[in-house]
């Protein structure tokens, strides 16, 4: 049985078992061990550590043994990017080895995983020794099991990650982020019953909002006795039955109160069987276009928008915490948002749990970021691997409203073709949320501006990334500006904005001279246009915080920081801040006074 086991795990582990769940559901649900602390490194300035058996980890014997490549004193905290760790990292792109020695002691009944909550961008994993696999995408998790590799007593957990550019990577060769290496999310030891309950996805029927459905995803080769999803405060005991594709599904008559921004209402949900149970909170709500409107529950909402990067920008570090994510999520709430587009790629967990309690919807990307070899086959398997790897994830997360496919890639007939094919994936794996992508691309005639792009023709919102006044002169008045689009479907101003260093001051008539007053004007203007914008649902500006970024070197104003932050990088409010705060204030005012 164990043998089976074993060589089952050995051959999902290194993808013979091809799409299979590459990570179990719920982690934070599970009996598990942080593997977080410090780590002991190698940076391998020349890679050459492949060749080094650095894997197999032997210690030099003393002070004096001629060990070129061992693991020593030098250390990196994990979950952390490397570069805000020291500043000979602060650019690193390259390998480095990491090495977590732990205790276990399994036992002969469970089984037991190690879950990566992310690695930016390249991670092969060893434990004792013994390569468990591979992963490639920064930004979701990955898991391999461990059962019969873990040993009693001191165990070798070694991980190589890279974090070099590529052209056939995701994000590619340039992206306007920096590029943080690392173990940048939560190492966890995971133990399980021989049978446990790997995933499910627990929801609203979208076509009646009083039955609740969703599926079970039971792992193991014993027959699981029985499958049951609790909600007490509901009073729902109901028994999953096994379906012909080896789901247990449910399908409940319901009436949980609909989660709302004003009133995120989150609901226990267990899952059990008789030899494992797993709980989290999970809000129930309906989200759908009809024409030109959104609606959440039915009713027509305006997405009150700002988008930020998974960044701690005071301490210049990637933001890993639950801490980070209320402190990003608050400056969200404060400036008056009921939703957030979390830039350009999946964020960590934290932030996507705590938005469902802080009632933010959600838009989540995968880091298809403008210069993507759509004509590449390997580079569409990559993209198709971090969407699903992104909705696994995050199913159960009611915030989530919005799947983006991809930002600012330019229109051709491949990548027309590869962004129809993800959307119909994205649509089989989840038909419960909206899905969009984020356009730069438009005909303009005068003051006309005319959304054109034909992938608008299988998204469910568009969605539009616009600079005028900033990278580009206004085409008219902003007050006659016409935007125009004969596709009936909601608009989302997905980017919008200017740069302006905090504390710089000066004539707001200069165009680009990055004062405050300028991004002020600036932003009254975005607004004075997105007032004759009919079939506008929501604005997202660009973007919360001042971030860093290897793109901007302006020595002046820049100096490695994206200025459009309407904080500054040490989170001051620039003027622009209070023009948005007193658009979504009035937008508010309007919705009650309906
Ligand atoms: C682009 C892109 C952002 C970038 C922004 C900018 O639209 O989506 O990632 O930071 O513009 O130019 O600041």
């Amino acid at each position: 049985m164990r043998r089976l086991f074993f060589i089952s795990c050995l051959l999902v582990n290194i993808g013979i078992i091809a799409d299979a769940q590459t990570f179990m559901t719920n982690v934070m649900g599970r009996k598990r061990t942080a593997l977080n602390g410090s780590w002991q490194i190698i940076i391998d300035w020349f890679g050459k550590g492949n060749k080094m058996g650095i894997e197999k980890d032997s210690p030099p014997s003393n002070a004096y043994a001629f060990n070129e490549y061992a693991f020593y004193k030098e250390t990196l905290k994990v979950p952390s990017d490397w570069n805000s760790q020291t500043e000979k990292l602060k650019f690193y792109e390259g390998t480095i080895w990491y090495k977590k020695d732990f205790v276990a002691h399994p036992n002969e009944t469970n089984r037991y995983f190690v879950y990566f909550g992310a690695v930016n961008y390249m991670a092969d994993v060893f434990l004792n020794g013994q390569k468990l696999g591979s992963h490639e995408g920064g930004f979701t998790p990955f898991q391999f099991e461990v059962t019969g590799i873990l040993k009693n007593g001191v165990n070798k957990l070694v991980v190589k990650v890279n974090n070099q550019r590529r052209e056939d990577a995701i994000p590619a060769m340039s992206f306007d982020w920096w590029n943080y290496g690392g173990i940048t999310r939560d190492v966890f030891l995971i133990q399980t019953p021989p049978v446990f309950i790997e995933d499910y996805f627990i929801h609203l029927n979208k076509r009646s909002s009083n039955e609740i459905l969703g599926w079970v995803k039971i792992n193991g080769t014993e027959k699981a006795n029985h499958v049951a999803v609790d909600l007490p405060e509901l009073d729902i005991h109901t028994i999953a039955l096994k379906d012909s594709n080896g789901l247990y599904e449910i399908s409940c008559a319901a009436s949980p109160a609909k989660w709302t921004p004003s009133n995120p209402k989150l609901y226990n949900v267990i899952v059990r069987t008789d030899s494992d149970s797993v709980s989290e909170k999970i809000g129930f709500r309906n989200i759908e276009v009809a024409g030109t409107e959104i609606l959440l529950n039915g009713k027509p909402i305006f997405l009150k928008g700002i988008s930020f990067h998974e960044e701690m920008s005071k301490e210049k570090r990637r933001a890993t915490s639950a801490e980070d994510a209320r402190q990003l999520l608050t400056e969200a709430k404060s400036l008056g948002c009921n939703f957030v587009r979390l830039a350009h790629y999946p964020q960590n967990e934290y932030i996507l749990t705590l938005a469902d309690q802080m009632g933010l919807m959600v838009w989540e990307e995968i880091p298809l970021w403008q210069g993507i070899q759509f004509n590449n086959a390997i580079i569409r398997g990559k993209a198709e691997n971090m969407l699903k790897e992104m909705v696994w994830r995050d199913k159960n997360r009611c915030g989530v409203i919005i799947w983006s496919l991809s930002n600012e890639t330019n229109i051709s007939t491949e990548r027309n073709n590869v962004l129809s094919e993800m959307a119909s994936l994205c649509r089989k794996l989840d038909d419960t949320r909206l899905i969009s992508s984020a356009f730069h691309q438009f005909k303009s005639e005068g003051n006309k501006i005319i959304i054109h792009d034909s992938l608008s023709n299988v998204l469910d919102v568009l969605a539009v990334n616009k600079y005028m006044g900033w990278y580009a002169p206004w085409p008219a008045g902003t007050g006659n500006i016409v935007w125009q689009s004969s596709f009936n479907k909601p608009l989302i101003f997905s980017e919008f904005g200017g740069e302006a260093k905090y504390g710089v001051h000066g004539s707001s008539d200069i165009a680009n001279n990055w004062t405050e007053e300028f991004q002020e004007k600036l932003y009254n203007d975005n607004i004075e246009m997105f007032k004759k914008i009919p079939f506008l649902r929501g604005t997202c500006p660009w973007i919360l915080i001042d971030f860093r970024t290897p793109f901007r070197m302006q020595a002046v104003f820049q100096d490695g920081w994206n200025r459009k932050g309407l904080l500054s990088d040490k989170w001051k409010k620039k003027k622009a801040w209070y023009v948005m705060k007193r658009y979504y204030d009035s937008l508010e005012e309007k919705t009650i006074q309906e």
